[in-house]
């Protein structure tokens, strides 16, 4: 079988580690998939950076667009993020020339995962993210394989990296939001504009991806209430310590009677639960499915290699030739997301 030609966009660190695992893991990959992955193209801001990777052979196509439509390309892999251009018109293009797409890109599925899934359901292509919520944490897969035939009531979580990770450092050492966003920055694990972490805003996106998943509605990042973590401070913290709670910022899917209700903001959570323990640049998400116990899923939420190892699984199952309707079902079969009721639980 001719192995599946893969063609990469961005070459930051995920990017980077996504090409050195198709190297190293080759192997197990090949035998996991029946046939070798192969990446023939890239297509990154700077040529010249030294990233670490053996680019010996590998074609650099001009620019996303390029390379989304390089007619030796099967599986067009977007690590550039950003939710508009050019992000949006390569993985469209790729999408149209029947291409797959594997991307880690929230912002983009979040608001245009519709159109998208769309041109995969007509063009025959799939398009995989699960490097778009947890990293690493499997849950994309839980949601829409695992949990294929189970109604689910809730989904909820520690949806980003960088917010657990300064909330934790605040309570545990006392320091300063500022310091603590400079070091979540410094280790990979912001966005490339931090504000979208502390105001929410990439929660909020993660979880119109599981709610659409988890409910069947219309990913839509505009149903979601958002509210950030940027006015906390340690004392606000230590004030919540001594009642014997932690502060997390946690997504909430829910379904109510008035519809499903999705909503991002900093929670008091009890010292004692198992939420209140999850520490750091760590994720993690419960399900609360029907007739079944809660499940929950935890793991590294962010940085490099979290992030490359979903998106490998990604090309490996493309390889495979497994191909999922990206939000769980037919696109006709989805349902409008109603905005989500305001008030608290
Ligand atoms: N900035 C994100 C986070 C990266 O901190 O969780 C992973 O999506």
């Amino acid at each position: 079988v001719a192995p599946l030609k893969v063609g990469i966009a961005g070459l930051g660190t995920v990017g980077a580690e996504v090409v050195r695992l198709i190297e190293t893991q080759a192997r197990v990959l090949a035998g996991r998939s029946g046939r070798g992955i192969r990446v023939v193209a890239v297509t990154a801001r700077s040529k010249a950076k030294k990233r670490g990777i053996d680019l010996r052979g590998v074609e650099w196509a001009k620019d996303p667009m390029a390379l989304a439509t390089h007619p030796e390309v099967d599986c067009f892999v977007e690590l550039m993020g950003g939710a508009g251009d050019p992000a949006l018109s390569a993985v469209d293009a790729a999408l149209g020339a029947g291409k797959s797409v594997v991307t880690a890109n929230k912002a983009l599925l979040a608001k245009h995962g519709l159109k998208l899934a769309k041109a995969a359901e007509k063009h025959g292509g799939a398009l995989n993210f699960e490097a778009a919520v947890g990293a690493a944490i499997p849950v994309i897969k839980t949601l829409r394989e695992g949990l294929a035939g189970t109604g689910i009531n809730r989904v909820y979580g520690i949806l980003n990296g960088t917010c657990n990770y300064i909330l934790t450092r605040m309570e545990q050492e006392g320091l300063s939001f500022a310091e603590c966003l400079k070091d979540a920055q410094r280790l990979g694990y912001a966005e490339a504009n931090p504000s979208f972490d502390v105001d929410g805003h990439d929660t909020a996106q993660k979880l119109a991806i599981l709610a659409s998943l988890a409910f069947g509605t219309k990913v839509a990042q505009s149903a979601v209430y958002v509210e950030g973590i940027s006015s906390i401070a340690p004392e606000d913290l230590r004030a919540a310590a001594d009642l014997g709670y932690r502060v997390k910022l946690l997504g909430v899917a829910v379904r109510t009677a008035k519809g499903i209700e999705q909503r991002v903001h900093p929670t008091m959570v009890p010292k004692s639960s198992s939420i209140a323990q999850v520490m750091g640049v760590t994720n993690a998400v419960t399900i609360d499915g029907e007739g079944i116990p809660p499940i929950t899923l935890v793991g590294p939420g962010a940085g490099g290699a979290a992030t490359a190892s979903a998106v490998v699984a990604d090309i490996a199952d493309v390889a495979r030739g497994i191909r999922a309707n990206p939000f769980g079902r037919p696109i006709s079969q989805l349902r409008d997301t109603k905005k989500a009721p305001m008030e608290r639980h």
